[in-house]
C-alpha cells in the first residue's frame, strides 16, 4: 500500500528493494534524541505564533515525549517501510495523540529537519571530541612535567639528531592536539546555525519565528539562507576534515610509541592494562591499541573521502544522496571518540625509561652540533668549516667504536690544532639541551615554560 506520509498520489507501494537502498532507519535512529527535541522546539514555535493551536502543540509536546522514553526505554518498534526516523517518529506520535500529530509538519519539510538533527549530532560531537582531546592534553602534559629534562635522542630521519627532553617531545604533541581542539571549536561556532524553519528550500508562507525555534536549540541565529540551509553539509565535512587532522597526530603518536616499546628501543614500557600478549611466543608484550589508533586513521580518512566525494558536483537544494553523510560521520565519530579515549588511557599509563632514553641520546654522535657551534663561538670558524672538522672527528670517532666525548684531546687537535679542552664541556647531552634556550626550544627551562603556558590555558 502507498506511503500514509507521502502516498497521496500513489497507487502502489515501494519495491522491496526500493525500500532497502531508501530506508535509512537502519542508521538514522541514531538521530532520535536530536529530532524529538528539533519538533518540540517546532511544535512550541507554530503555537506561539499562532499558526496551531496551543492545545496541540501541548498534545505533540508531551506525545513526543512519550515516544521518546519509549525510544530510550528500547521499546521502540522501528519501521523500515516508514523510511527514516522522522516519520518513524511522528507515525508513531499520530498513535499516540491522534490527530495533532498531522499538525506538527506544518510549515517544515524533511529537509530542514533533517539538517537540523544532524547539525545537532555533530555538534554534539564536536563538544565529545574537545573533552577528549583536553583529557589527551592533560595526560600528555603530566608526562611532560615529569620528564622536563630526560634527555632523549632528537630524530630527523628517523637518524639520532640532536638530544632534546621527553618533556619537550611531549610538548610537540600537546600543540599539534592543541591545534586539534581549536579545529573543533571554529567547527563548532561555524555550524551553529538553525536551518530550521528552510523548510524544503524555500521558505515557507506561514509566519513562523526561526529565531524562536534557533534559541530553542541553542543555535546562535537561523541561518541566513534556505536554499543554503538544506543544501550544504559543509559542517560534516569540517568535522570530518578536523576529525581527519586529529587522527593523523593520534597515528603519529602511536607510530612513536610502537617502536618506543620495542625490544630494540626500550624508550618506554607499556602497562599491561595496555599490551596483549602472544598465544606462541611467551616473551611478547604487543603494543596492540598503538597499533590499533595508528590504524584507524584509514577509517577515518575513508569517511572523510567518501562524503566530499558525495558532495560534489550535487546541484542545490537536497538530493537524497545527501542521506549517504550520517554512516560515514557516525562511524568517524566513533572511531575517534574510541582512539582518543585510548591514547589517552595508554599514555597516562605510560613509563618512561628515563636511563635508556638518556643512554641512547649519548650515542650516535648527537652533540656533533654542539661541538661544531663549539668551533663557531670559540675559534672563529666559519659554520662550513666547522661543519667539516666536526665531520672528521665523528669519522674518526666511528672508526675507532667510540663515542665523540671519549676522543682524547690529543685527538681532536690532530684535527683541528685550535682545539681546547674546554670542547669537552659541550659534548655531554645535558649541557648540549640545556644550552638550547631559543624561544619553543628544548632546554628544560623552555620547556617547562611550555608546560606552564598551557597549565593556564586548560585552567
Ligand atoms: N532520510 C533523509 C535523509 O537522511 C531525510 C530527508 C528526506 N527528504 C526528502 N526530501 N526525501 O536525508
Amino acid at each position: 500500500s502507498a506511503n500514509s506520509m507521502w502516498g497521496g498520489r500513489f497507487a502502489a507501494g515501494p519495491d522491496a528493494i526500493m525500500e532497502a537502498i531508501n530506508a535509512s532507519i537502519g542508521f538514522d535512529r541514531r538521530l532520535y534524541a536530536q529530532d524529538i527535541r528539533g519538533s518540540r522546539a517546532h511544535a512550541a514555535m507554530l503555537a506561539a505564533t499562532g499558526i496551531i493551536e496551543g492545545s496541540d502543540a501541548e498534545a505533540i509536546g508531551k506525545g513526543l515525549l512519550t515516544v521518546l522514553s519509549e525510544i530510550e526505554a528500547g521499546d521502540f518498534a522501528f519501521r523500515t517501510d516508514l523510511e527514516d526516523i522522522h516519520m518513524n517518529v511522528e507515525a508513531r506520535l499520530k498513535e499516540i495523540i491522534g490527530e495533532p500529530a498531522g499538525r506538527l509538519h506544518t510549515g517544515r519539510s524533511r529537509n530542514d529537519q533533517v539538517a537540523t538533527d544532524f547539525r545537532l549530532w555533530v555538534r554534539d560531537q564536536c563538544d565529545a571530541a574537545i573533552d577528549g582531546l583536553t583529557a589527551l592534553i592533560r595526560a600528555a602534559l603530566s608526562q611532560a612535567e615529569a620528564g622536563a629534562d630526560w634527555v632523549m635522542p632528537g630524530f630527523t630521519h628517523l637518524q639520532t639528531a640532536q638530544p632534546v627532553t621527553w618533556g619537550h617531545h611531549m610538548m610537540a604533541y600537546v600543540e599539534m592536539f592543541g591545534r586539534d581542539l581549536s579545529r573543533f571549536q571554529d567547527a563548532r561556532r561555524r555550524m551553529n546555525e538553525s536551518p530550521l524553519g528552510a523548510a524544503a528550500l524555500a521558505g515557507t508562507g506561514y509566519p513562523i519565528d526561526r529565531d524562536m525555534t534557533a534559541a530553542a536549540l541553542d543555535f546562535d541565529r537561523p541561518m541566513a539562507n534556505s536554499l543554503d540551509a538544506v543544501s550544504d553539509r559543509d559542517f560534516a565535512l569540517e568535522f570530518l576534515a578536523a576529525s581527519s587532522i586529529c587522527a593523523v597526530h593520534l597515528s603519529r603518536l602511536a607510530e612513536e610509541l610502537v617502536i618506543w616499546s620495542s625490544a630494540q628501543f626500550r624508550f618506554v614500557s607499556m602497562s599491561d592494562k595496555w599490551s596483549t600478549g602472544s598465544s606462541i611466543m611467551p616473551q611478547k608484550r604487543n603494543p596492540d591499541a598503538a597499533e590499533l589508533i595508528r590504524a584507524k586513521i584509514g577509517r577515518i580518512l575513508g569517511a572523510t573521502v567518501a562524503l566530499f566525494t558525495v558532495m560534489k558536483g550535487l546541484p542545490l537544494a537536497y538530493s537524497k544522496d545527501m542521506q549517504e553523510d550520517k554512516e560515514q560521520v557516525f562511524d568517524a565519530a566513533d572511531t575517534l571518540m574510541l582512539a582518543l579515549a585510548a591514547m589517552t588511557g595508554m599514555l597516562s599509563d605510560l613509563t618512561a625509561n628515563r636511563d635508556r632514553l638518556e643512554a641512547a641520546a649519548s650515542s650516535g654522535f648527537s652533540t656533533a652540533t654542539d661541538l661544531a657551534d663549539w668551533l663557531v663561538r670559540e675559534l672563529g670558524l666559519p659554520f662550513r668549516d666547522a661543519h667539516h672538522v666536526t665531520g672528521s672527528l665523528v669519522a674518526l670517532a666511528e672508526g675507532r667504536g667510540i663515542d665523540l666525548p671519549d676522543l682524547t684531546l690529543d685527538d681532536m687537535t690532530g684535527v683541528h690544532a685550535g682545539i681546547t679542552q674546554d670542547v669537552f664541556s659541550v659534548l655531554g647531552v645535558h649541557n648540549s639541551v640545556a644550552s638550547r634556550q631559543s624561544y619553543g626550544g628544548t632546554a628544560p627551562a623552555q620547556v617547562r615554560a611550555q608546560i606552564a603556558r598551557w597549565k593556564e590555558i586548560l585552567a
